[in-house]
């Protein structure tokens, strides 16, 4: 018998399997009524200590849809916010739900309570990582460009959680990966390592650099997320300055393919990161990578019961 599955990085899905969850997210997308009773009588407790809305909505509507349910459990509501252990806490939810989902600042959080659960845990963002955002992105990818194996992804901005999911999932999944951001604020270089040793695997190169319009030339996708993450809200003011020149505009897109296309995991701020103009333009996707968080989770958690 396999022992629990659990969904922290995208390093806990081989290969075989990231193709596999892609492929039943379209499934689910495809014909969600023939998996409208996959997970009947199943539940997910949910914990988050930072805000959200797509995690949230698209991971209760997602089990709503299987047939299951969801508890939204704010960390300050629950005895977590008076200093029950979240070792305890796992073991505590493990006896009544079958998967936990968790929104957390150190990712060490996420680890701990992997590590004493005896159901799923599944990231629904930490400081480090957002692996949920990258399985939705990869199915927005496949659905734009079909085989994405080959293709360049270009990530301008913090080398931040989704720098690092973004270049493991897209290294893993053979597309050559760009990361240009400010100096001082590049990816981890233990993630750097591990997308590389990935990309050895499948023939993605990672390429890490200052220079976004360097960055961008003949690439098949533009990303960018927010400047300053959840948490770091008092360093917004430096970050202006320091990110300057990393806007993703219409003058930084022209220097991508001409048919490249513009994401984020949103929520977006115009006129820092991007502008509105590309962020609402036709070279825009961010709402079929929000619509895609419900169907790839939905494919995510089949998989992690074993009920896909
Ligand atoms: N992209 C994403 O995770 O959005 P939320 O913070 O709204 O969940
Ligand atoms: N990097 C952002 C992603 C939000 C979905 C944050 O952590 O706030």
């Amino acid at each position: 018998m396999m022992g629990v599955r659990h969904f922290l990085s995208l390093e806990d899905l081989s290969l075989d399997e990231l193709w596999a969850v892609l492929d039943l997210a379209a499934s689910v997308k495809a014909t969600p009524e023939k998996y409208a009773h996959a997970l009947n009588g199943k539940s997910l407790a949910m914990i988050f200590q930072k805000k959200s809305t797509r995690t949230r909505v698209s991971f209760e509507t997602g089990m709503f849809q299987l047939g299951g349910m969801a508890l939204f459990l704010g960390a300050s509501d629950i005895q977590i916010g008076r200093g029950e252990s979240i070792a305890d806490t796992a073991r505590v939810i493990s006896r009544y739900n079958s998967m936990i989902m968790a929104r957390v600042y150190g990712h060490d959080v996420l680890e701990e309570m992997a590590a004493h659960a005896t159901v799923p845990v599944i990231n629904g963002l930490s400081d480090a990582l957002h692996p949920c955002q990258v399985l939705a992105d990869l199915q927005t990818m496949r659905e734009r460009f079909g085989d994405i194996r080959g293709l360049t992804f270009t990530y301008v901005g913090d080398g931040n959680n989704m720098a690092h999911s973004l270049m493991m999932g897209c290294a893993r999944a053979g597309v050559n990966v760009r990361i240009a951001a400010p100096s001082g604020y590049e990816p981890d270089i233990a993630y750097v390592a591990a997308a590389r040793s990935h990309g050895q695997v499948t023939g993605a190169e990672v390429v890490v650099m200052n220079d976004p319009v360097a960055a961008v030339a003949d690439s098949h996708v533009v990303y960018t997320d927010v400047w300053a993450s959840m948490g770091q809200e008092e360093e917004q003011a430096q970050r202006l300055i320091d990110f300057e020149g990393f806007q993703v505009n219409g003058r930084l897109m022209s220097a991508a393919n001409n048919d490249a296309i513009f994401m984020h995991c949103l929520p977006a701020h115009r006129g820092e990161e991007v502008s509105a103009e590309v962020c609402d333009g036709p070279q825009s996707v961010i709402f079929d990578e929000a619509e895609n968080r419900l169907h790839a989770q939905k494919a995510l958690m089949l998989f992690l019961l074993g009920a896909g």
